[in-house]
């Protein structure tokens, strides 16, 4: 394959590392490596407290339930989500007993269409679940405009977008809390693994109660004497203080961590340089295109949205011929997914089918490089000079 979508971006040093840890620890679960790892995220995010779990998935679904523990929300109360997103960020609502209520996205930030965004509030609504999607800030400031100062809580979904900027603010620090992803493929990885992010003591000590089981004695010591003094008939070991989920990372996913964190920021400045380059190919075809506005963006992948179907379709096969992986925009319209039909018509939000039918990225990493950016410059030329349409 010429140029894949994920590549193993892990390098000698990183693995070296694993290796040399796996021979001199005897601890291999959660312990001082996690706690180093989320220490070094709150420096490069720039956020008070940071909890290490296993997937981007498992963050989506501690903050959901923990959100709606702590801030009291009903069954079938409303959570606003994009038609464009990941299958975790609705799943965790849903789970949960929440409803969501989809909003149609937009084609410049691919995040909300935020007019329809405003048109779905309503007294149940709890919280706006924002995806920064393929590394896009979405328009925080806008969003919050809209809610005002309604009691309505904004979580980020920074899975793709890690380091992307808001007014020169790292996405991920402009809501209650959000959620990272360090999935094989995104801008850092620990192979599996996430992080939730907040500057809310409430929603760290839930969140890091709820990795791992609801047992009090996981809490930073500092916490542990009050608890322990009001339930002296439980043993400490094993003092529940709430429901909870097993979704705890290991001392090696953190190894990994600690050692791909201090590459994050070439990654990001190489990305971005791919993508400005990219943005350039495409640009004498523009008017083939929608194409997005990127200020701020810290690349996750490179997109292509085309103005007519047909000419997608054959593009993308002439692209696969050279060996050029590609996919959907992550799960194109979701809508269209039939366990989430019933909740409305993937029809209704016509932006995010033209993502769906029109859509597809390919891979930007640190390997993505001047002979594969040259050789999908002559694709595009080739393609548009022998007339698609
Ligand atoms: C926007 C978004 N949210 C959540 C996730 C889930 O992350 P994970 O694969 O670590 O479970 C992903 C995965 O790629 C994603 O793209």
């Amino acid at each position: 394959m010429f140029w894949k979508l994920q590549e193993n971006i892990l390098e000698k040093e990183d693995i070296e590392g694993l290796v040399d840890f796996i021979r001199s620890t005897e601890r291999f679960t959660q312990f001082e490596k996690v706690r180093q790892f989320e220490e070094l995220w709150c420096a490069w995010q720039g956020c008070r407290f940071s909890v290490f779990v296993n997937s981007g998935s498992s963050a989506n679904l501690v903050i959901t339930n923990l959100m709606k523990q702590l801030y009291g929300w009903r069954d079938g109360d409303e959570v606003v989500v994009p038609v464009v997103t990941w299958i975790t960020n609705i799943t965790p609502i849903i789970q949960c007993g929440l409803t969501p209520v989809f909003v149609d996205v937009n084609l410049k930030d691919y995040s909300f269409d935020y007019e329809e965004l405003e048109k779905k509030i309503t007294d149940r609504t709890r919280a706006v679940f924002v995806t920064h999607l393929v590394g896009f800030p979405a328009d925080i400031p806008r969003i919050k405009n809209i809610l005002g100062n309604r009691d309505i809580k904004l979580v980020e979904d920074c899975c793709e977008s890690h380091g992307a900027m808001q007014d020169g603010v790292k996405v991920g620090n402009l809501g209650s809390c959000s959620s990272f992803s360090f999935y094989w493929g995104h801008h850092m990885t620990t192979v599996e693994g996430g992080m939730i992010c907040t500057d809310n003591e409430d929603i760290y000590k839930l969140a890091t109660l709820k990795r791992s089981h609801g047992l009090v004695r996981e809490l930073p010591v500092h916490y542990h004497d009050t608890h322990k003094a009001a339930h002296p008939d439980v043993d400490f070991q094993f003092l529940f203080l709430t429901d909870g989920f097993n979704v705890r990372n290991t001392e090696l996913h953190a190894v990994l961590g600690i050692s791909q964190v201090k590459h994050l920021d070439h990654y990001i400045v190489v990305r971005n340089r791919n993508y400005a380059a990219f943005m350039e190919i495409l640009a004498p075809y523009s008017e083939h295109f929608f194409l997005p506005f990127s200020e701020g963006v810290s690349s996750f992948s490179l997109p292509f949205v085309f103005r007519n179907e047909k000419t997608k379709e054959l593009f993308q096969k002439s692209i696969g011929q050279a060996e050029i992986e590609s996919r959907p925009i992550i799960s194109g319209n979701i809508l269209r997914q039939p366990f989430l039909r019933k909740y409305a018509n993937p029809a209704d939000f016509p932006n995010g089918e033209i993502l769906h039918q029109n859509g597809f990225y390919i891979g930007n990493n640190q390997f993505v490089d001047e002979k594969r950016l040259n050789k999908l410059a002559e694709l595009l030329r080739e393609f548009f000079l022998d007339g698609p349409d």
